[in-house]
């Protein structure tokens, strides 16, 4: 069709295949990689979970990568439109661009907190440079970390330096910012995650970590364990958030979309174990616990570098890493939204930054209170689901929970479902047996696991 088969006009394509994969890797990898899989790994009992996280990302997470891929090169436009006319051209109900509106929505409210996490990781690359962990026990530690939290003022200059970062680079548009950005803070990123991987072989119990991360130990795992992999292999690769049909919609009708997925899929998951081992040996060698939870990475961690030779070295490179991952993230969350205001004002592209990302800059402001002055404050406290939940707790829930799975599945069934065989063959490009395995898998297996995973979240 001709929309996919010409060049992209004024809009600009990807200058490489290697581009978009540096650009999509740098969504994929993020604060979901160095920060949650670590910690979910730990308190799911290690490498029996590992295995089936590494089943959903093949089957669920591939998949539905490759479908919105195609969503956004085929339609060319920012998420909604390109949804409205791929609909149109398989002679669908253009109401399916929900599963777009769902997702940019979701991409907006994510990054409006995400910004706040970006800023403790900014926050902490200085207080690793500085030597503030250094001979640092859990108390001070912990009271570093509370006093970064309880402090309004500070988080908001932090959260307002982390947008400022990502609306820079967005607005300088597709070849200028994004791709600039990601070429150069990609390959960093490998070399500092090999540098603090490098590290912890010193530490003299990474063959620990390893046995932890690869030995399965089937035992240890549950049926929770298997919804959080599942959960986990879509927020890990970025889906239901619309971002890769924006990032698709700059890609070259010459790319293969399908052996390109699957490189993005592979490099998260690479960065993803390599996280697993620059953290566990640390964590092991210092006695602390593999299942400390969401404080892993800003307790558990500063204490283990606190108390090493060169420690603050490999802090203060650790938290650069860090930094690193959730910058490229927030420009991808950024990217969809700013695309759209684009086509549908006249602000230019700059313009679009600044207002949606300023807006983005504004709601951030909810979370950040609700860690200090508004901890009290859980709007749904009187349903048992939501008590003691506060409002960055419910921005995160029904995000992860709700909003994305939905966008995921209504996805999932409109591409497996309402789209003509032969246009998804022609664009998708897998040789041999490799399209009818994918079109079975995005009809019938990813809409029934995303819908399973939907329905236990929403009683869980
Ligand atoms: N995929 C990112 C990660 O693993 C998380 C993310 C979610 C990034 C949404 C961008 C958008 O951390
Ligand atoms: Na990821």
């Amino acid at each position: 069709n001709s929309a996919s088969s010409g060049g992209n006009g004024a809009r600009g394509l990807w200058s490489s295949r290697l581009a978009f994969i540096l650009a999509a890797t740098g969504s994929a990898v993020g604060l979901g990689n160095v920060w949650k899989f670590p910690y979910v790994t730990g308190e799911n009992g290690g490498g029996a979970f590992v295995l089936v996280y590494l089943l959903c990302i093949a089957i669920i997470g591939i998949p539905i990568m490759m479908a919105e891929v195609f969503i956004g090169r085929n339609g060319r436009h920012n998420p909604i439109t390109s949804f409205r006319l791929v609909a149109e051209r398989n002679l669908a109900s253009p109401g399916w661009r929900l599963s777009a509106i769902v997702g940019m929505l979701a991409a907006f409210i994510i990054l409006s907190f995400y910004s706040v996490i970006g800023g403790w990781a900014a926050s902490y690359v200085g207080h690793a440079a500085a030597g503030d962990f250094t001979g640092g026990d859990a108390d001070s530690i912990g009271a570093l970390f509370g006093g970064l939290l309880g402090s309004p003022l500070q988080l908001l200059g932090w959260h307002t330096l982390f947008m400022a970062l990502v609306v820079l680079v967005v607005s300088r548009g597709l070849k200028g910012g994004l791709e600039r950005a990601v070429t150069i803070l990609m390959p960093a990123l490998f070399i500092l995650l090999l540098l603090v991987v490098g590290y912890a072989t010193t530490t003299g119990h990474f063959g620990e970590a390893v046995s932890f991360l690869f030995n399965p130990d089937f035992g240890a795992l549950t049926v929770n364990g298997v919804l959080v992999a599942l959960g986990h292999a879509f927020f890990t690769l970025s889906l239901g958030m619309a971002i890769m049909m924006a990032y698709g919609s700059y890609l070259g009708t010459d790319v293969n979309i399908g052996r390109t997925a699957i490189s993005v899929a592979i490099m998260d998951t690479v960065v993803a174990l390599l996280a697993g081992l620059a953290i566990f040996p640390v964590v092991f060698a210092n006695g602390l616990e593999a299942g400390a939870g969401p404080g892993l990475i800003f307790q558990t961690l500063p204490l283990a570098f606190g108390a090493m030779p060169m420690g603050s070295v490999f802090g203060t490179l650790f938290f650069v890493l860090l930094l690193f991952a959730a910058w490229t993230s927030g420009i991808s969350l950024l990217e969809p939204v700013v695309e759209w205001v684009e086509e549908k004002t006249t602000l230019g592209r700059t313009g679009s930054a600044v207002l949606a990302g300023g807006a983005c800059w504004a709601l951030g402001i909810v979370s950040i209170l609700s860690l200090n002055v508004w901890s009290d404050v859980t709007p749904l406290g009187m349903f048992a689901a939501f008590e003691g939940k506060t409002i960055f707790d419910l921005l995160d829930y029904f995000t992860a929970n709700i909003m994305l799975p939905l966008s995921g599945l209504l996805t999932a069934v409109f591409v497996g479902w309402f789209v003509a065989k032969e246009s998804l063959q022609g664009d998708l490009d897998l040789r041999g047996g490799g399209f009818s395995l994918w079109y079975n898998l995005i009809r019938f297996v990813t809409p029934v696991a995303v819908l399973i995973v939907f329905i236990y979240n929403l009683t869980a």
